[in-house]
């Protein structure tokens, strides 16, 4: 939640600053702010908007601010209404500092009493207000002591970028919890929740750690512990591409990144194939269970890969929300492992649920999409999806990637178990192979996809059915229409339908039926003809040639015939074009909707 950027260097930094927060408004965008140090008036000028940081951009069109070093920040508001003062940057009772911030100050309310005790005013709601004035009070004619003290006293999780007139060539980083990354450059650097918001200026990058400070010069960065003690910083060396972050020609990034899905599939396999670390499967090997743990979309996933980690590794499987996890009495021993699923690698509550675990004695695995990000560098096993950075706040291509990668660890857990055979095991990676031309297939039909979200844009609600491995693709159709349409959905298992949802069908609802040509087509078909005798719109999501379902439907979806076991990575596709082209002709704001945050770093 909440993005910050920073710069120093030679560079006029406002546009520095704009072109960053709008690689990071995914983060959060209910306000917006800059605050650079003026070179005119020698003063930290700050500048704040409610809304987008078009309006922000909009905001600073005649404001001639010149500087080479300065902060900014996109806003989801947790302590204080989306208002401009509430906005970030924050600046000390002088107006001397100034601070962004992501995460939480638990303990702000004591801190903020007493600054107030001594006669410091507060202008804002925020937690974040603190910082700034705590940064004046401790001040001490050295900033980087001074943020240790500081440091010292925040309680919660936080990501904290710092400008001041005492010291102005330097941006001070502190980081707990909420992740920071450093962009190094030729005579400049920069400061970022993550990395594509700097990629256009370089491919470098220090990632801190929890319990660092960095002090930011434009030819210098040093990080330290909170000790003072300087620490060693390894540089990432990253290769994700610029056009990545770019729309590409396509309406919004969702669009584009539905339509990299055949790459990011075929990249995923290949990764996973040429990373393999044999420590991972030798832990697999005599494991007495796997939880698997995650939020939203990549919970989705976890449900998927429980079938598969059973089925082919053996495994018993358990999957929970990263929130409840972390807070039921769970049976942990040393034969235990937890694997954490999350696109971003930042979400809290997988990462501290896997850490509460780890504490406990499991053995830790992190399936990330973004390298370098907290939850990857606080497993003991880490697994990557390789789609690039991710905009678009609904998960598309990172969901199936991230079946990709369950479905190719359970393959290489049942191999080395001997629960499935060589034969077996290379007949699957032929089949998997042919996907990505099987998804860029399906693809082809946008066209007919978008012409049924016109035709049925305007329903109220929609029910989302489907089987054993199908199921949890029900489930993820039914939020991601949630997520961008704001049209109320449900994903339901079809054989429970019967037992509560059946009550709300009506010939208003449409019911989204997922049913390829499996070993529960028959059962499947039977819980459609329950929908039909009620008088549901029905449309199916069949495999190619089944002519016998179309008559059935209202509606039908075709995708290409696949092993029983691949079908989810296929059927997942219509349900994001379906629900992408339903947000976009009700002209909703596709990639960064309402209320919602890609990376949700608070509880
Ligand atoms: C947020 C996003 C969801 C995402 C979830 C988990 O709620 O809006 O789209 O699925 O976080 O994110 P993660 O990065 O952990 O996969």
């Amino acid at each position: 939640m909440c993005g910050i950027i920073g710069y120093i260097g030679d560079r006029s930094v406002v546009p520095v600053l704009l072109y960053g927060l709008q690689r990071l408004e995914y983060r959060g965008y209910d306000s917006a702010g800059i605050s650079v140090l003026d070179k005119d008036s020698g003063r930290i000028v700050v500048e704040k908007k409610v809304g987008k940081i078009k309006d922000l951009q909009e905001h600073l069109w005649d404001k001639k601010i010149k500087g080479c070093v300065g902060l900014g920040h996109s806003r989801w508001a947790t302590h204080g209404e989306p208002t401009e003062v509430n906005a970030h940057p924050h600046t000390s009772h002088s107006g001397e500092f100034a601070v962004v911030h992501n995460g939480i100050i638990e303990n702000f309310a004591k801190l903020k009493e007493e600054l107030q005790a001594k006669g410091y005013q507060f202008k804002s709601d925020t937690d974040t207000e603190v910082i700034a004035h705590l940064f004046e009070d401790l001040y001490n004619g050295d900033i980087l002591s001074t943020a240790l003290e500081v440091a010292k006293r925040l309680e919660g999780a936080y990501a904290v970028g710092v400008i001041s007139l005492k010291e102005p060539d330097k941006i001070i980083a502190i980081k707990k919890g909420s992740p920071i990354v450093i962009g190094l450059g030729k005579g400049e650097n920069f400061l970022a929740s993550d990395i594509p918001a700097v990629l256009e200026y370089t491919r470098d990058f220090i990632i801190l750690d929890d319990g660092e400070v960095a002090v930011i010069t434009k030819d210098s960065v040093d990080v330290y512990n909170l000790n003072g003690e300087k620490v060693e910083k390894k540089v990432l060396k990253v290769d994700w591409d610029t056009a990545s972050a770019e729309k590409g020609g396509y309406k919004h990034f969702m669009q584009k990144e539905i339509h990299e899905q055949p790459k990011t599939i075929a990249d995923t396999i290949a990764g996973f194939l040429s990373s393999i670390d044999e420590g991972l499967f030798e832990t697999l090997k005599d494991t007495s269970r796997l939880y698997i743990i995650a939020c939203g979309t990549s919970y989705h996933a976890g449900l998927v890969g429980k079938f598969w980690i059973e089925k082919f590794a053996r495994i018993p499987v358990e999957v929970d929300y990263a929130s409840e996890y972390r807070y039921r009495d769970r049976v942990i021993d040393d034969k235990t492992v937890v694997l954490g699923i999350s696109q971003s690698g930042e979400t809290a509550d997988t990462r501290f649920a896997l850490l509460d675990a780890k504490k406990e004695g499991a053995k830790t695995v992190a399936l990330v999409n973004v390298v370098g990000s907290s939850l990857a560098r606080e497993s003991d096993y880490v697994l990557y999806t390789y789609c690039g950075p991710e905009i678009g706040v609904a998960a598309t291509k990172t969901f199936t990637a991230q079946l990709t990668a369950l479905l190719l660890l359970s393959l290489e857990a049942g191999l080395r178990k001997g629960s499935i055979s060589p034969q077996f095991y290379q007949e699957a990676h032929k089949r998997l192979s042919d996907i990505p031309a099987k998804v860029e297939k399906i693809l082809e039909s946008e066209d007919f996809i978008k012409d049924l979200a016109y035709k049925y844009m305007n329903a109220s609600d929609f029910l989302f059915l489907g089987r054993n491995l199908n199921y949890p693709i029900a489930l993820e159709g039914a939020l991601k229409l949630k997520e961008i349409s704001y049209i109320h959905a449900e994903g339901y298992p079809a054989g429970e339908m019967k037992h509560g949802p059946i009550a709300l069908i009506d010939e208003k609802l449409p019911v989204v039926c997922i049913a390829p040509r499996d070993r529960f087509y028959e059962k499947m078909v039977s819980n459609i003809q329950e929908v039909k005798a009620r008088k549901g719109r029905i449309i199916t999501v069949a495999t190619d040639g089944d002519s016998d379902i179309k008559s059935l439907s209202e509606d039908t979806v075709y995708i290409p015939e696949t092993e029983d076991y691949l079908y989810p990575i296929l059927t997942a596709i219509p349900m994001q074009i379906l629900s992408y082209h339903i947000a976009s002709l009700l002209g909703k704001d596709v990639d960064q909707p309402r209320n919602l945050a890609k990376t949700v770093t608070v509880e």
